[in-house]
């Protein structure tokens, strides 16, 4: 009797496990391999994204101008923004509309963002501004009080302040998308991310909370936690196997919407998640505790080429 009553237990073990791996293998296929990128109109006529001056910011802005969409850029720097505003409609033949906004100073800039996005028909929300602290043990960060309130600002508030300025439209039209930029960092707590880390888990975690209030509404909100990404946050370092070149990222990311609450946007970095995922936490720490050096190296090596080229 005993035996038998292992042996189901033992089939139904490996029936679920066989079950969550075959839905896994099946949901990569169509997010991957068999994609469908949404039609953004759908949601709306306007796309707003934070710090859309360059990485994965501009890549989604230039992705969703050439799939008609016109663009609300918000960024710090207004030559850069004149810049991408021109690239947009001369390309893409677009609308835009620019706000030079510092998301490290106080509150009162998101009264003119609200100004300024008054009246608009914003399908979709890109909360991508985001600033890095530097790879290092939290005592070991230089400079950590100047870092705190501006990383708290650009990382978070941003993030929930936005969605509170542009998501009661959203409900009031019943469509909408909003796109989190979240970090591979939030998957677990990794040596020398602390800071970084925790305020992109805070973005993480918040999104799938405002996902499932948006639940009936008619409403996507997903979060995207890439891993490394060559942009000038990781001073362009040079694109790889592992590391993703911005536009090949972005073009995947769009066949993820809408079809996962959270997303790693390449499979590329899916599998380094799953990796990141089931290997012992120690395990994995001990291995960046022995690799920050080279990595906080190979990252200045990065920024002096980058530098050099330009
Ligand atoms: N690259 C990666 O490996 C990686 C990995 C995981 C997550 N992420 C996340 O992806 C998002 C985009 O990062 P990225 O890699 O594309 O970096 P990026 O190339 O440095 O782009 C950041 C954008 O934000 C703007 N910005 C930065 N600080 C700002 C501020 N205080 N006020 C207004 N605008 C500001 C920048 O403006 P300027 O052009 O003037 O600098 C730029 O347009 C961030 O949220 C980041 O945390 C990136």
């Amino acid at each position: 009797m005993e035996c038998w009553l292992f042996t189901y237990i033992g089939i139904a073990t490996c029936s679920i496990v066989a079950f969550k791996i075959v839905s896994k293998i099946v949901h990569a296929l169509r997010i991957y391999v068999f994609p469908t990128i949404p039609n953004f109109s759908k949601y709306g006529k306007w796309t707003v994204v934070t710090g859309c001056t360059s990485g994965i910011g501009k890549s989604i802005a230039k992705a969703l101008a050439a799939r008609g969409q016109n663009v609300a850029l918000i960024s710090r720097n207004p030559e850069k923004l004149k810049l991408v505003a021109t690239e947009l409609e001369t390309k893409y033949n677009v609308q835009t509309k620019s706000l030079t906004i510092d998301f490290t100073q106080d509150e009162s800039i998101y009264e003119k963002i609200e100004e300024f996005l008054q009246g608009m028909d914003i399908g979709t929300l890109v909360n991508n501004v985001g600033m890095a602290s530097p790879l290092a043990f939290y005592l070991d960060t230089k400079n950590l009080s100047q870092i705190l309130p501006a990383i708290m600002k650009v990382n978070v508030m941003s993030v929930f302040k936005m969605t509170q300025i542009v998501l009661p439209g959203m409900m009031e039209r019943k469509r909408g998308l909003i796109l989190n930029i979240s970090s591979a960092s939030s998957l677990v707590p990794v040596n020398g991310f602390s800071v970084y880390g925790a305020t992109k888990s805070l973005v993480n975690y918040f999104s799938k909370c405002i996902s499932r209030e948006c639940e009936g509404h008619g409403i996507t909100v997903q979060s995207v936690k890439p891993f490394f990404v060559s942009t000038n946050m990781v001073n362009n370092v040079k694109p790889t196997m592992v590391i993703m070149d911005v536009d090949y990222y972005v073009n995947s990311l769009l066949g993820t919407i809408g079809k996962e609450r959270e997303s790693d946007g390449c499979w590329q970095h899916g599998l380094q998640g799953f990796f990141v995922r089931h290997m012992p936490e120690g395990m994995f720490n001990a291995l960046i505790k022995r690799r920050m050096k080279t990595m906080q190296r190979n990252l200045a090596l990065a920024g002096q080429a980058a530098k050099k080229d330009t």
